[in-house]
This record gives structure tokens, C-alpha cells and sequence, in this order.
């Protein structure tokens, strides 16, 4: 399906998300010759700024995040798309110029991307009404965070949906734009090989880990007042939990796919304040070396008050009380200054009823698969070494999707912002999951809040707190962390 006309309006446009995501993401379709010739990019945000500076300033973003993608002749033609316009999200009249600049074409598709704070979703969306801008061809991207708890999310959709049917509504979560993400539907729906061990029976547990290596970045502000938690597992670890665990739907259509993500979220065993302690744990990351090299500890990290309590890295025991997965935990685990910046899912198979051969280094059969870096699925298998005796060691059955398919391979915001304008909802959060999620996942806030304790402290470049280790080894099992 072509990609039709369209008019993306981006509030915060010359912010990080913007200059570093966005705009990079365009310019590679661009560069594929996938975007309409007609197809317009206005940034919007309360700075004054000359087109020309605008302009200047995503070439220089573009040429540091797309590198050798990048390409002076297709430079001159991507800029030609750019355009810049001064609107104070709160200012009425501001509005005015935006709705001139946008016109009335009716066969053009119009997207507001709003990647700005949450507070000011619902000023914008007024605004935007109030102008007569909002008509049956225009969607919305609401970026995240996407509240703070239930109430903030519930207040955020009320006031995005006085103004935006829920079918104009994307809530982003870029992990589902994620090449792997979806070939994990392909895995699962597309062959018939695993989905008979897709299931308690055969799963002793799962793991789904997202360890990052970089620190807060310059976000000490708004990462101080969301932790990883809010920052990570409400949305990314819990949405992927959401594809391994969901059942095949009954049509690859939207709302087929988000009835069963939400099914999920909603038979998440709830967790009682009692209970938070023994199944989640939390971490702050002291100073140490990362990638080879000394960082500051959290509380250093420019923007952090002193003593903060915002976690860092989370581990939890997560479990899916239905038919299919009752009895095979989920732990998940996230963390800012890992050891290695990794993200996988790996799903464990139970072990044989006995051994009948000797083993060096023996593992549990496992499917890998694996997000980034270097995309792929590995299946561990034990295999017999050559030789007279028969004594077995592990090998992998590995499948590198650059190297199988020679293709560039998509960045998340590439799909998803095509997506929009193509109008596909599948890849977006529906009202009800996200509030789903928030319900499974405020209850923990509560608890650590409640708590005397602090994070437990762990060194940065490291695996996170022992305590992590101690969570899943009471149940038996050991954390993935042989790279
Ligand atoms: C964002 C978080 O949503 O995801 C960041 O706010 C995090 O803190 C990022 O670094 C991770 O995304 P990716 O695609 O780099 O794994």
C-alpha cells in the first residue's frame, strides 16, 4: 500500500526525540523513495527558531544519527519537506498560523505527532479543535510516558478522547515497531514447528530482559521522576511480554491482535504490597567502568537530587494465571549501565525425565531470541561432540536475520511512522491495554514507595544487585548472561 499524502505535524519538533529518532527515521524512508513526493514535515514547538535554523539543525542531527546513510543530493530533497512554525502548546491564538500553514486539502492524511510533556496533550488537542483542525483524516500520536499511575493515564485518554475517536488515536510504544517483535508473530503464527511447545507444559519459565549500557543521558530530570518502572516495564518489557505469551488471534487485524495483548494484561497475577518484596527487585547503579570506560554513579549524574530512591534497574516475577501459562513464571529485567546492552526474550524448555549421556556444559534446551544487538533467534540444543565417546555438549541452531536477508534493517520509528499514515492501529497501544498495564503495575509503585528500603545499590557495568540473581534462583533457574 502507497503511503498517501500526508502532513506530519510534530509538536517538540526540535527536541531530542525529534532530532535523534524521528527525523532519522523519516529521512531512511525517504532515502528508500518510500514517501510521497507531497508529503510534508512541519515541526512546532514554543522556541524561535527560522526555518533556516531549523533546518540546519536537523542536517547536522541527521548526518551524526544516520552516518553513512547519509546523503547530500537526497539531503536537498528531504529538507525540501521541512518546515518550522513557533506555536505555544497553551497559546489560543498561536494556533491560527498552524491551521493556515495546514490548510484544508481533504485528501491529505494529517498526523499530529505530540512528543512533548503529558501535560500538555490536552491543551493541544483542544487547541487543535477549537481551530477546526481536527478533521475525519486526522490522527494522533501520543508519545510516552503515558501517565504516572492508572489516574494519569486514565485523565490523559479522557481528555486525548473529547477530542480524537479511539481510531485516530496511536499510542506509540516503539518496542512493537521492532523488526524482531515482529518476527516473533511470524515465529509463532507463521510456522507450526513451535506452537505445540508454546505452553506451560513444555516451558519451565521465560526471561525477558532489555539491559541497557548507556546511563540517563542528559534525561537526569525526566528519568528521576519515572525510574524504570514507568520508563520500561509498564511499556516495553510488558507489551513484549504481551507477544510471547498472547494466543494466536483469529485475523491478523488490529483489534484481533490488541483483544489478545489485552487478555494477557489482564490475567497478570496481581501482586499484593505483601508480596512485592520477595517478587521484585530494585537497583541504583553506583559509579564504575562501563564499556571500558569510568561513569559517575546515579546520584552524580547531572539533574539527580541527592539521595533520590528512583530505581535504575528492576527484576520481577511475573505470572500469567490462564490456561496456557499457569505455573511458568515471566522475569522480566531491566537496567540502565549493564554490563551489556542487550534485549531478548528467551523462553526455557523443561528438563528431560533423565540423563542418559555424559555432558560437558550442559544446558536446558532454549529458544534465544534476540532484539539487539545483531537480530536473530538461536535454538540451544545438545548435540554429540565428534569422537569415539559419546559425550554431549551444547550447540546453537542460529539464525542471523542481517546475514539471511541482506536488507538494511528497519528502525522501529520507520514502520511505526509510516504506519500512521498508512492508518495500520495494530502496532499501537489501545486505550484498554494501556490502562491494563498501569493497573498490574501501580500496585508495585505503591508498595515501593511505602517501603523504608532504597534500591539496592549495584556497580555500574555490572549485572545489577545479587539480589536479582537471588530472585530467579530461588525458583531454580539462572538469569541468560553468557554472551
Ligand atoms: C525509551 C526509554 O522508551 O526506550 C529510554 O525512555 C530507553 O530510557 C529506550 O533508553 C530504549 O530503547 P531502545 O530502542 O534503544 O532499546
Amino acid at each position: 500500500q502507497a503511503i498517501p499524502n500526508f502532513d506530519l505535524v510534530i509538536f517538540g519538533g526540535n527536541g531530542d526525540l525529534a532530532m535523534r529518532k524521528l527525523l532519522p527515521a523519516l529521512f531512511h524512508r525517504h532515502r528508500d523513495g518510500d514517501l510521497p513526493v507531497d508529503g510534508r514535515i512541519l515541526a512546532v514547538s514554543r522556541t524561535e527558531l527560522t526555518r533556516e535554523t531549523f533546518v540546519a539543525q536537523v542536517h547536522d542531527a541527521l548526518a551524526d544519527y544516520v552516518a553513512e546513510h547519509f546523503d547530500a543530493g537526497l539531503w536537498a530533497t528531504f529538507a525540501e519537506r521541512l518546515d518550522y512554525l513557533r506555536v505555544d502548546a497553551n497559546t489560543a491564538e498561536d494556533y491560527a498560523a498552524l491551521a493556515d500553514a495546514l490548510g484544508d486539502d481533504p485528501a491529505r492524511v494529517r498526523v499530529f505527532y505530540l512528543s512533548t510533556s503529558p501535560d500538555l496533550f490536552s491543551a493541544i488537542c483542544r487547541n487543535l479543535a477549537a481551530k477546526g483542525m481536527v478533521t475525519p483524516a486526522t490522527r494522533v500520536v501520543l508519545e510516552k510516558p503515558l501517565g504516572r499511575d492508572l489516574a494519569s493515564a486514565q485523565r490523559i485518554n479522557e481528555d486525548v478522547g473529547a477530542v480524537f475517536q479511539e481510531h485516530q488515536i496511536y499510542r506509540i510504544d516503539h518496542y512493537l515497531g521492532k523488526e524482531t517483535v515482529q518476527n516473533m508473530m511470524a515465529l509463532r503464527f507463521g510456522n507450526s514447528v513451535f506452537e505445540p511447545l508454546w505452553r506451560r507444559t513444555w516451558v519451565s519459565h521465560v526471561q525477558i530482559t532489555v539491559a541497557e549500557q548507556l546511563g540517563v543521558e542528559g534525561r537526569g530530570e525526566f528519568y528521576n521522576r519515572a525510574g524504570a518502572m514507568r520508563d520500561m516495564i509498564q511499556n516495553h518489557l510488558l507489551q513484549l511480554l504481551c507477544i510471547v505469551a498472547m494466543e494466536p488471534p483469529a485475523r491478523m487485524d488490529q483489534d484481533a491482535v490488541r483483544d489478545e495483548k489485552l487478555k494477557i494484561l489482564r490475567s497478570l497475577r496481581p501482586m499484593s504490597g505483601a508480596e512485592v518484596g520477595a517478587r521484585t527487585v530494585r537497583g541504583q547503579y553506583r559509579a564504575g567502568v562501563s564499556a571500558g570506560k569510568p561513569v559517575p554513579g546515579y546520584l552524580d549524574e547531572p539533574g539527580i537530587p541527592s539521595g533520590s530512591r528512583t530505581e535504575t534497574f528492576v527484576a520481577l516475577k511475573a505470572e500469567i494465571t490462564n490456561w496456557r501459562w499457569a505455573g511458568t513464571p515471566f522475569y522480566l529485567r531491566t537496567g540502565k549501565r549493564m554490563q551489556e546492552g542487550v534485549a531478548e526474550i528467551v523462553l526455557y524448555f523443561r528438563d528431560m525425565p533423565m540423563t542418559l549421556f555424559p555432558t560437558v556444559g550442559g544446558v536446558p534446551n532454549r529458544l534465544v531470541i534476540r532484539l539487539q544487538p545483531d537480530e536473530g533467534l538461536r535454538l540451544d540444543l545438545m548435540a554429540k561432540q565428534p569422537g569415539d565417546d559419546m559425550l554431549l555438549r551444547p550447540v546453537g541452531l542460529n539464525l542471523n536475520f542481517a546475514e539471511t536477508f541482506r536488507q538494511r534493517p528497519m528502525q522501529a520509528y520507520e514502520r511505526l511512522l509510516t504506519d500512521v499514515i498508512r492508518g495500520r492501529l495494530a502496532l499501537f497501544m489501545r486505550r484498554d491495554e494501556l490502562e491494563a498495564a498501569w493497573t498490574w503495575v501501580e500496585p508495585i509503585l505503591h508498595a515501593w514507595e511505602a517501603s523504608s528500603d532504597s534500591p539496592k545499590s549495584y556497580t555500574a557495568g555490572t549485572w545489577g544487585p545479587a539480589a536479582a540473581t537471588a530472585l530467579i534462583s530461588r525458583d531454580g533457574f539462572a538469569w541468560h548472561e553468557d554472551y
